[in-house]
């Protein structure tokens, strides 16, 4: 700190000092980039994602190469840089007239104050300075997850962004439009009665029959949940529950044409759309679903197993092998279809963590999807 000039008169010595304090702070700013416009809007209107999902996200990032977590903060400062610049655009479009209830737009440049001296209400002096930043702050930017996308490693995708629950809340705000939940590869697929397969008669690639669990049928899972199977077997085994068996793993479009037909012969229409899947609309076509029973020397049935010390197990651990009872107790009205505790369905380890931590009870909601309860 030098002493101040004694020479300076007051005014000239308020601009000297100005001037020095936004010379320093210019001396510690990156380069500045073109200016972007994006439009926020107020009152009623879901938040932005771009300043709530995506900074969720990229604050629980962790890990990754130097470079990686260098590019995660250049996208958290931009991100943060839209919230405190949309705050402030809301405050004056509502100021301006919005009353409480009131729908309005503002448009605003995404632009950040430069940290620089206070402003000095007098002729000639600095103003502010304002740095302009990019408007994005989406993992499809992210080199490290598009590149986990094109390789179809779900897991390192999720680990990308952050975990399951930040993967979860970009997918679910829309931040994250190059993730498609209609992929029937992808782990996370979202499959129900609104949203039927593609294509409709789509078969699993990878299909084998899970090691060391009695299968009832000749039936396979997709690798990934095909060892995770295995592994929650023998931790329900190890822990004293019991031994689990499965019937039904994947099926085939024709075979669930068969299981649908079978259903309607015995109940009708209407009631083997509750209990039943048509075929392009099952789960187990994606060999990600798998049908289990408890297993005490001989096997009993699907409806057994909700009552049984298996079932009690599976409903407390089956999230740390990667699987959720995909049809819970009481949700007909979103998943479209009767509680079947049997069905679990597998979402990998990270999903079916945030999906459990979360309380979530469907797909649907643990994505933002709309409700499913008809064709
Ligand atoms: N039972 C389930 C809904 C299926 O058929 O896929
Ligand atoms: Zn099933």
């Amino acid at each position: 700190m030098t002493s101040p000039d004694p020479e300076l008169s007051p005014r000239r010595a308020a601009r000297a000092e100005a001037e020095r304090l936004a010379t320093a702070a210019l001396a510690t700013m990156p380069p500045v980039e073109p200016v972007t416009r994006r439009r926020l809007r107020t009152e009623g209107e879901t938040p932005s994602p771009r300043g709530q999902g995506g900074i969720r996200a990229l604050l629980s990032s962790r890990g990754g190469t130097v470079a990686t977590r260098r590019r995660r903060a250049g996208v958290l400062a931009v991100a943060l840089t839209i919230v405190a610049s949309g705050a402030v655009a809301i405050g004056a479009a509502a100021s301006a007239g919005g009353g409480e209830g009131e729908a309005q737009t503002a448009t605003v440049d995404t632009v950040a104050a430069v940290p620089g001296p206070p402003a000095v209400p007098a002729e000639g002096l600095p103003v502010p300075q304002l740095a302009a930043v990019p408007a994005t702050a989406t993992p499809c930017d992210d080199p490290d997850f598009t590149a986990a996308l094109a390789a179809g490693d779900d897991s390192a995708a999720i680990s990308a962004v952050g975990g399951g629950s930040a993967f979860r809340e970009a997918v679910a705000s829309g931040i994250a439009p190059c993730v498609s939940l209609s992929d029937p590869n992808r782990e996370w697929v979202v499959v129900n009665k609104q949203r039927p397969l593609d294509p409709l008669d789509y078969r699993a690639g990878d299909l084998v029959m899970p090691q060391n669990v009695r299968a009832l049928e000749e039936s396979a899972l997709r690798s990934a949940p095909a060892s995770a199977l295995t592994e929650l077997v023998r931790a329900a085994s190890e822990a004293g529950a019991g031994e689990i068996g499965y019937l039904s793993a994947f099926r085939s479009y024709s075979t669930q044409q068969s299981t649908y037909a079978g259903r309607v012969d015995v109940g009708g229409v209407e009631e083997a759309d509750r209990e039943s899947a048509r075929a392009g609309y099952s789960e187990h076509q994606t060999g990600l679903a798998v049908d289990i029973v408890p297993c005490d020397g001989s096997c009993g049935t699907l409806d057994d197993i909700a009552s049984s010390s298996q079932g009690a197990w599976v409903r407390d651990h089956a999230w740390e092998y990667g699987f959720i009872t995909r049809y819970a107790e009481g949700r007909e009205s979103v998943s479209g279809y009767l509680p079947e505790a049997w069905h679990q369905r597998y979402i990998g380890r990270e999903l079916a963590r945030a999906y459990h931590e979360g309380g979530y009870t469907t797909l649907e909601e643990f994505f933002g999807l709309p409700a499913a309860p008809t064709y």
